[in-house]
């Protein structure tokens, strides 16, 4: 019996794709970053599974080339990188990692949002650059921040992960204010409409999904109304706030600091006018940078993709729709 095809667009961390290659036959991305498309199409042409990152297009083109494709893992909680309608259409199962990164997530954020707030990346920068002098020793107004305690935290998305930030907040002595798209209740969190939460929130934080409803959700009109001062987070994904409008109002000094680990075009462009900016803090994307939890990630996608190909129901499945669909046609 011939064995399954599978191609995994990277090398990943432990030995889970040793045990794999034991059981069904893998191609593995030999190198770093984003294989070219040209690969993805031959590769993924004849295979069965296809385990990926949020790097990687699984565009509609792809999977039209590729026939016998019956689950798509990605090592990721996010899916925007996926056409899930046409996966569904499909029949295919597209299984991902919520759940696993929430907390390690929430943490980064946290740290963004204190870092931001209170110059600390500046405060490193300053030392290293030896500004740090004997005339500088300590200033009355030198690097002064934004109080975290007892500020108020505006959180947009109140799903595992906005909640796991909301936590930590009270945690701090924080007033938490919270919006989610479909209105839900969460302890400690007053749910207030989108608008209030702008207009009222000292530090504001992002974390929907994106998807067409939540493209361009944080634009300039929205920046405009953000209290003068106030800090934005983003550890969601790029493409949800204007980047353009945020430097600019960064550069104005309307926002005080922003904290951001995700952006529209990743890596961030060398020219982007975020780099230019010394209260724009930017990572490169690591909200779920633990060993730990990128081991349990990488654990999770084998296991969605062990079951796909083994016709089980995925235990992480982003469109369960596919489901449905596969019960109403028996
Ligand atoms: C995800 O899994 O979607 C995250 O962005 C990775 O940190």
């Amino acid at each position: 019996m011939s064995r399954d095809r599978v191609v995994a667009t990277r090398r990943l961390p432990g030995d889970a794709l040793e045990g794999l290659g034991r059981e069904v036959e893998l191609t593995v991305w030999p190198e770093r970053g984003v294989p070219p498309r040209a690969w993805m199409r031959s590769e993924v042409a004849a295979a069965d599974a296809l385990l990926c990152l949020l790097t990687d297009s699984v565009s509609r083109d792809l999977m039209e080339g590729s026939p016998r494709l019956r689950v798509i893992s990605t090592v990721s909680v996010g899916v925007d990188h996926i056409d899930l309608a046409e996966a569904t259409r499909r029949g295919i199962p597209v299984g991902h990692t919520p759940g696993v990164l929430t907390e390690t997530t929430a943490d980064l954020t946290f740290g963004l949002l204190l870092a931001a707030a209170r110059c600390i990346g500046e405060g490193d920068r300053f030392v290293r650059a030896g500004q740090w002098t004997a005339e500088r020793v300590w200033e009355p107004d030198m690097l002064l921040g934004v109080d975290v305690h007892g500020a108020t935290l505006g959180v947009v998305g109140l799903g595992a992960i906005g909640r796991a930030v909301a936590r930590r907040a009270l945690g701090f002595g924080m007033r938490v204010l919270g919006w989610n798209r479909t209105p839900r209740a969460v302890a400690g969190v007053e749910v207030v409409h989108f608008d209030d939460l702008v207009s009222r929130s000292d530090l504001l934080s992002v974390h929907v999904a994106l998807c067409e409803e939540t493209r361009g959700l944080i634009d300039a009109a929205v920046i405009a109304r953000m209290r003068p001062g106030a800090v934005l987070v983003n550890t969601a994904r790029g493409g949800i706030v204007d980047e353009l409008a945020l430097a600019e109002a960064l550069s104005r000094g309307q926002l005080a600091a922003a904290g951001l680990d995700v952006f529209e075009h990743e890596p961030l462009p060398a020219d982007h006018p975020l780099l230019t900016l010394p209260n724009a803090l930017v990572t490169p994307h690591i909200g779920s940078a633990s060993h730990a939890t990128r081991g349990r990630m990488v654990e999770l996608a084998i296991a969605n993709l062990r079951a796909g190909l083994a016709r089980r129901r995925l235990p992480h499945c982003a469109n369960s729709e596919v489901y449905e669909a596969e019960l109403a046609g028996t």
